[in-house]
């Protein structure tokens, strides 16, 4: 039976453990496993029956995701598990599946096609397979309808969420929750159920439904899938699997489900999420900071600049139990500042995202204050002040003299030098980016900038602080822009320069946003606030190389005031609700613009407009990589999906280039060259790569002993 399944008794009870940590996945030879279990189990004329358990923290936790990456890519699918789960229903003996920790996707399915199912409280089952592309393999989709109902079985395996056990146990998925031991309690309950008819699953019809009770959860279900999960296969898959369930009998409906999930296996999107899985656990691994590194126990911290991204990270800390003190320059911001806070959280109570209550606790963590005088005593302090150096060196200068040492003094920087503002204090070491995306609250990215002497010990810690404030924090160097604003630059500029050449604006965001971006780029332009970069281009117009084309529309309308959603026009026109309306005048004034400078007018494609952004942000991608700036290509999609809008079911912008295949990539971003000029250059290690015939992740992977790059 190998190491991964342990067969033992406990009286006449037998019991099966998993034990394949860290989350008991169905790798090769726990199937197997199982089923020599159940046939001892059969043959043991001692034993009246058994109970399935994970061993260590969890149950099964689904099948192992490295081997279906490796079925995505043609390896051969073995006998599946619906023959396990037949044998197990199929048992003269009653099994009991054992549940804490989560029972997910094939470690559901194993439960649903055990007699009885019972749970501590704090257990979790769903079917999550829609989150990696694919739907359930092994029946979900036609023992959950039978146990949970239609309307949550079709919730829970297009939505994907994993359900706590009291709800599953009023559903009638699980049949006993127990208080205390679980083996202890499973056990038990084996011993009540020893006697009874064996329940199977699958001949369980009662709650299936009439077709017209069906019908309007089904259209419902489409309409939410659609909608939600834009572009997306799997979800109206995991739909058209259940229904089944409603149509035919449990056999055919297998046949169905193993059909859909096979198309959904071998498709782009399963790819692409599956690398999103494995690419945003990888970020967490530093090469050379070892797994164990010290830690800085953050217990407390301080925030400085109550503006937009101040007021956000305070409450990002308070949400984590971490009480913060906010320091501002003069009371009346102090107090609009604390307003802002107190109005985003009664927004997120009035969306039912947290309670009064809670929102109470978390108030009572966020302190106001005017002084830096009780920051002496914080283990972390995050700078938010306005965008200048010698602001943000004075704040750094002050903090050096009042916080104790060995307290980690951060700044959210979007853009400056962090070894620059390190060196304002006499503890380098200590000094880290910590890049929050806004709203601070809502965004999940977080950059951790590392700094040329920043301590290791500072960055483990800044990482595993990521984690505990519901964030996925990805290590970048000190470069301008790090690497999420870096790459943005090309594309925002590539954006642009499509509606100098004819193209209009809804047509450049609406080919971005049926590619699967949130919003399209000039959107999100008028969200930031056209003046942002306009101040700084104004700021910086001496540095610029005099031949170079430079993009100026968006210049021109900050120059007439339209700066975006705030004042209600930029690249659109916005009504009372912030809702987008196009603007005529817009093409007009640019069509004007660009009759003036000369720039010849022409037909663009939505194929040219989705190439050139996203080959800007490619290319880009390609040079960051190379120079060292990012760890890994899966480290700049995970910033690109997470701060960006970019989709997952695309994998990325740099997984995306891969799946279209760099020498594919590379020979436009040629052409690009030849029209456009210096701005296109190819990044050597695209055209390296594209040589080669390699991927941006292969080369990651191969790229061992990495040092990060830590200057300018
Ligand atoms: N297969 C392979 N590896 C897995 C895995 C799986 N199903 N689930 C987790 N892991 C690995 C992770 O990659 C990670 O590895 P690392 O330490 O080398 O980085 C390690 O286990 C721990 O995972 P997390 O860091 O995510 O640990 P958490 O405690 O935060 O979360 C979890 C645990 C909730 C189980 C989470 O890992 C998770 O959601 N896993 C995926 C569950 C899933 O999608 N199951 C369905 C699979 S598809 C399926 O079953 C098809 C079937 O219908 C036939
Ligand atoms: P903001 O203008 O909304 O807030 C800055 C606040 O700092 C102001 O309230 C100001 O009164 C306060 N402040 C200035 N000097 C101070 C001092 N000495 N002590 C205490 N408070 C002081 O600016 P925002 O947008 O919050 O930006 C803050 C930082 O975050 C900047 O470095 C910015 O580049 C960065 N950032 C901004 C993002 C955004 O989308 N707004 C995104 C990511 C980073």
């Amino acid at each position: 039976m190998g190491d991964l399944v342990q067969f033992t008794k406990s009286g006449n009870i037998g019991v099966i453990t998993i034990n394949n940590p860290p989350v008991n996945a169905l790798s090769p030879g726990v199937p197997e496993g199982i089923s020599e279990s159940i046939d001892q189990l059969h043959k043991d004329d001692g034993l009246k029956a058994a109970v399935l358990i994970g061993g260590g923290s969890t149950f099964i936790a689904g099948a192992d995701i490295k081997e279906l990456a490796k079925m995505a890519l043609g390896k051969p699918r073995g006998a599946g598990l619906l023959a396990l789960l037949s044998k197990i229903e199929d048992c003269s003996k009653p099994v009991v599946a054992a549940i804490h920790g989560t029972a997910l996707g094939g470690g559901m399915e194993i439960a649903m096609a055990c007699h009885y199912r019972v749970a501590v409280r704090s257990a979790k089952v769903g079917q999550p397979e829609v989150k990696l592309g694919i739907i359930p393999g092994a029946a979900g989709t036609q023992r959950l309808p039978r146990l949970a109902g239609i309307a949550k079985a079709v919730e829970m395996c297009s939505d994907g969420n994993p359900m706590a056990a009291p709800e599953a146990f009023e559903l009638g998925i699980i049949d006993k929750l127990i208080e205390g031991d679980l083996l202890t309690g499973a056990l038990a309950f084996a011993h009540e159920i020893v006697a009874k008819p064996l329940p199977k699953t699958r001949e369980r019809n009662n709650k299936l439904g009439a077709p017209e009770q069906n019908a309007p959860i089904f259209a419902a279900a489409r309409e939410n899938a659609r909608r939600k999960y834009r572009g997306l296969i799997a979800p109206l898959a995991a739909i058209d699997a259940v229904e089944a369930a409603t149509r035919m009998p449990f056999e055919v409906g297998c046949q169905v489900e193993q059909k859909l999930f096979a198309d959904c296996l071998v498709s782009l999107q399963a790819k692409a999420l599956m690398h999103v899985f494995f690419a945003e656990r990888e970020v967490a691994k530093i090469p050379d900071i070892p797994k164990d590194a010290s830690l800085i126990p953050i217990k407390t911290a301080g925030v400085v600049g109550a503006g937009t991204m101040g007021g956000g990270i305070s409450m990002v800390l308070a949400n984590a139990g971490i009480p913060v003190l906010v320091k501002e320059a003069d009371q009346a911001t102090l107090d609009r500042g604390m307003a802002n806070i107190q109005k985003n959280y009664a927004n997120s109570v009035k969306r039912g995202r947290f309670t009064e209550q809670f929102v109470e606790e978390r108030l009572k963590l966020i302190q106001p204050t005017l002084s830096l005088d009780g920051f002496a005593s914080v283990d972390l302090v995050i700078e938010a002040v306005f965008e200048g150096m010698a602001l943000k060196k004075e704040v750094f200068a002050q903090l050096d003299k009042i916080c104790k040492p060995g307290a980690i003094l951060a700044s959210n920087t979007s853009t400056l030098n962090i070894d620059e503002i390190a060196s304002a204090t006499s503890r380098p070491p200590f000094v880290i980016g910590t890049h929050f995306f806004s709203p601070a609250n809502v965004m999940r990215l977080l950059e951790i900038v590392r700094g040329k002497a920043t301590s290791k010990e500072v960055i483990a810690t800044c990482m595993q602080l990521s984690k505990k404030l519901g964030k996925v924090g990805v290590l970048v160097g000190n470069c301008r822009g790090f690497v999420g604003n870096r790459m943005f630059h090309p594309y925002m500029r590539e954006s642009v320069f499509l509606l100098e050449e004819g193209a209009t604006v809804e047509e450049v965001d609406s080919a971005l946003y049926d590619f699967g971006l949130a919003m399209g780029p000039l959107a999100v332009g008028d969200l930031a606030g056209l003046d942002v970069g306009w101040r700084i281009r104004k700021e910086h117009r001496h540095l610029e190389k005099p031949g170079i084309r430079q993009p100026f529309a968006g210049d021109r309308l900050c120059e007439m005031g339209r700066f975006g959603q705030k004042n209600g026009a930029g690249w659109y026109k916005y009504d009372e609700n912030r809702r987008a309306v196009p603007d005529p005048e817009v093409t007009a004034l640019v069509r004007k613009w660009a009759a003036e400078a000369k720039i010849p007018q022409r037909q663009i494609s939505r194929e040219e407009i989705v190439d050139r952004c996203l080959y800007a942000l490619v290319n880009e991608g390609a040079r960051i990589l190379e120079e060292g700036y990012a760890l890994r290509s899966g480290d700049i999609d995970i910033i690109y999906i997470n701060g960006y809008g970019f989709p997952a079911h695309r994998g990325g912008p740099m997984w995306y280039a891969d799946t279209v295949d760099l020498k594919n990539v590379y020979s436009r971003v040629l052409e690009f060259h030849k029209l456009h000029g210096e701005l296109w250059e190819p990044a050597p290690l695209l055209n390296q790569l594209a040589a080669q015939g390699k991927t941006f992740a292969v080369y990651s992977k191969e790229q061992r002993n990495f040092q990060m790059a830590g200057l300018f």
